[in-house]
């Protein structure tokens, strides 16, 4: 066997974020770097051997080199078999679904997520578990904890396996599969959604859609089940080949980075319905005709309309939405009478709700919506699940929504990001924020009476473990309520997100632009935690 043993030094950057380890490409591509994290995933992995280990990525630059050497590590660790996809391309949801029908040991997500990639963007690595999940705390803990003490990782010497052709390859002793990268997600798509009814709707003539995957991964599953197996014409994909540096663009799907949707669908002329998805293909952005869904409304409304769904006709166990997602979903949620669970943001706080059969449908702010139909968000699930509904209530998106806002009122929201902050100012900044919440309590802020002021902290239900620190929250007695945290994704300097919500019964008071709604609240935000001063900057770099 041509098993090397390596010599190699710690780093000391190697600690997971909300979401892998995320670094700018030079950084992953210094000696020993990635080889160094994988072998610590399966250093403080117990049990793998001869297991199946999943690995694909979101077609980001330095994703072809990364999938051979972790081929060869998989097979001088003894890893049984390796399914791989085809051009090394994997959607995270994707991956979570082939861990779960394969009965994976786990799965290696290659993917910075919605950062740029190309040689000055980002990479990144994600571990996930055998329920199809992002590892939980504990196990990123472990792995962080083995980085910083790793002094050799071990590879297989042989020339790159053709990740480009299915077919299957032996490294070692380890069986290498190249697999479609497609099929078996599409197969559960079709599981769960109506497919017969959409393909009417989009066949019909009187319905137009326009997906936009923002040249990143989610181009050959939406190629394939929108305009394939659902019929809807060619073209009705937009962006959909993915690229190494995704076009030069930012994966992200929102009303700033996905411009070129966005007037599509607020231009002449428009489709009926519009989604983006993001560069691994987790999150999504729901638009009617010059309508925007915000996310949170978006989870609220899916909850809502469940019982129209095949997947989800039975009714849903419970809800669950991290916690600076608006409480549009909570107000569902009582309606239903099945519970709402709040918690730390991120989606590996989702995973043990849905093992437990707890909760049915997920979701963040941060254009992120699920179920347990996998264990990681999908931004896909989320435009069928859209689809499903429109198909059946034969209503526009607007009309949808706005049913809904008469029915359970209005959660205004919106999220500020100040980007590029430099770290000790935003550690500042929270640092300050946090001692100052104890004298808090009662206050008034403007016309605001601030009823709690506390530092977020999560006792998980099903296993006791406890997050703290997860975000600074001041909520008033009028149910309004401002959040700031930092991004725990960024990889340069930090980034502060403010998170502003409020709460409208009145339907004539329900259509105002959320900037102007939460204006008080806004001005409430940077007074309290003085971020005009600390961070330098007068407004934030994106609005959402
Ligand atoms: C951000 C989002 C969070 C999401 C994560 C991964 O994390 O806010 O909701 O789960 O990306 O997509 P953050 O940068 O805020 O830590
Ligand atoms: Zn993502």
């Amino acid at each position: 066997m041509n098993v090397q043993t390596v010599s190699t030094q710690p780093f000391t950057d190697q600690k997971p974020g909300t979401s892998g380890l995320r670094k700018q490409v030079q950084v992953f591509r210094k000696f020993h770097y990635l080889e160094n994290f994988v072998q610590s995933i399966f250093d403080s992995l117990e049990g793998y051997q001869g297991q199946t280990l999943v690995l694909g990525g979101d077609g980001r630059y330095y994703n072809r080199q990364a999938i051979q050497t972790i081929l060869k590590m998989a097979a001088a660790n003894g890893w049984g078999r390796v399914l791989v996809g085809q051009k090394g391309i994997l959607s995270t949801p994707a991956v979570s679904c082939i861990i779960r029908k394969n009965q994976a040991f786990g799965g290696i997500i290659l993917s910075a997520s919605h950062n740029p990639g190309g040689p000055e963007g980002d990479f990144g690595i994600k571990y996930n578990i055998s329920n199809g999940g992002p590892a939980p705390e504990k196990v990123t803990e472990a792995i962080y904890a083995r980085t910083k003490e790793i002094d050799t990782y071990k590879i297989f010497e042989a020339g790159d396996v053709n990740i480009d052709e299915l077919g299957t390859f032996q490294l070692s002793e380890t069986t290498v599969e190249v697999i479609d990268s497609v099929t078996d997600y599409a197969d559960l798509m079709e599981s769960l959604f109506d497919f017969d009814r959409i393909r009417q709707l989009l066949t019909s003539g009187n319905f137009r859609m326009c997906m936009d995957s923002m040249h990143a991964v989610t181009g050959p599953y939406a190629h394939a089940i929108f305009e394939q197996r659902l019929g809807a014409p060619a073209g009705t994909v937009m962006n959909g080949t993915p690229l190494e540096d995704f076009g030069d663009g930012h994966p992200d799907p929102n009303l700033v980075y996905a411009h070129d949707l966005v007037e599509i669908l607020y231009g002449d002329n428009a489709p009926d319905f519009g989604a983006a998805s993001d560069g691994d293909g987790d999150r999504n952005m729901i638009l009617g005709r010059k309508f925007f869904v915000t996310p949170s409304d978006s989870l609220a409304v899916l909850a809502a309309n469940a019982k129209l769904v095949p997947g989800y006709k039975d009714g849903l166990a419970g809800v669950a939405r991290s916690m600076p997602t608006s409480a549009a979903a909570d107000r569902v949620a009582a309606q239903l009478g099945i519970d709402c669970y709040e918690t730390p943001t991120g989606w590996k706080f989702f995973g043990n709700l849905l093992d437990a059969g707890m909760a049915t449908l997920c979701g963040e702010e941060s254009f992120g919506t699920g179920s347990n139909h996998v264990r990681e968000k999908d931004g896909l699930w989320a435009v069928l699940f859209w689809l499903n509904i429109l198909a059946v209530r034969q209503q526009s998106v607007e009309q949808i929504v706005r049913e809904h806002w008469q029915t359970y009122g209005r959660n205004y929201y919106s999220r500020h990001d100040y980007e590029g902050v430099e770290s000790d100012r935003a550690n500042t900044l929270m640092d300050n924020l946090r001692s100052s919440l104890s004298s808090m309590k009662g206050k008034q802020l403007g016309s605001y009476q601030v009823e709690y002021a506390d530092d977020f902290s999560y006792t998980d239900p099903v296993d006791g473990s406890v997050s703290q620190k997860q975000g600074v929250r001041i909520g008033f007695t009028d149910g309004s309520r401002i959040v700031f945290r930092l991004s725990g994704t960024g990889t340069q300097g930090a980034t502060l997100r403010v998170y502003l919500e409020s709460y409208e019964p009145d339907v004539a008071k329900q259509n105002l632009d959320p900037q102007e709604a939460l204006a008080d609240l806004i001005v409430i935000a940077d007074e309290v935690a003085q971020i005009r001063t600390l961070t330098g900057m007068d407004k934030p770099t994106v609005i959402t």
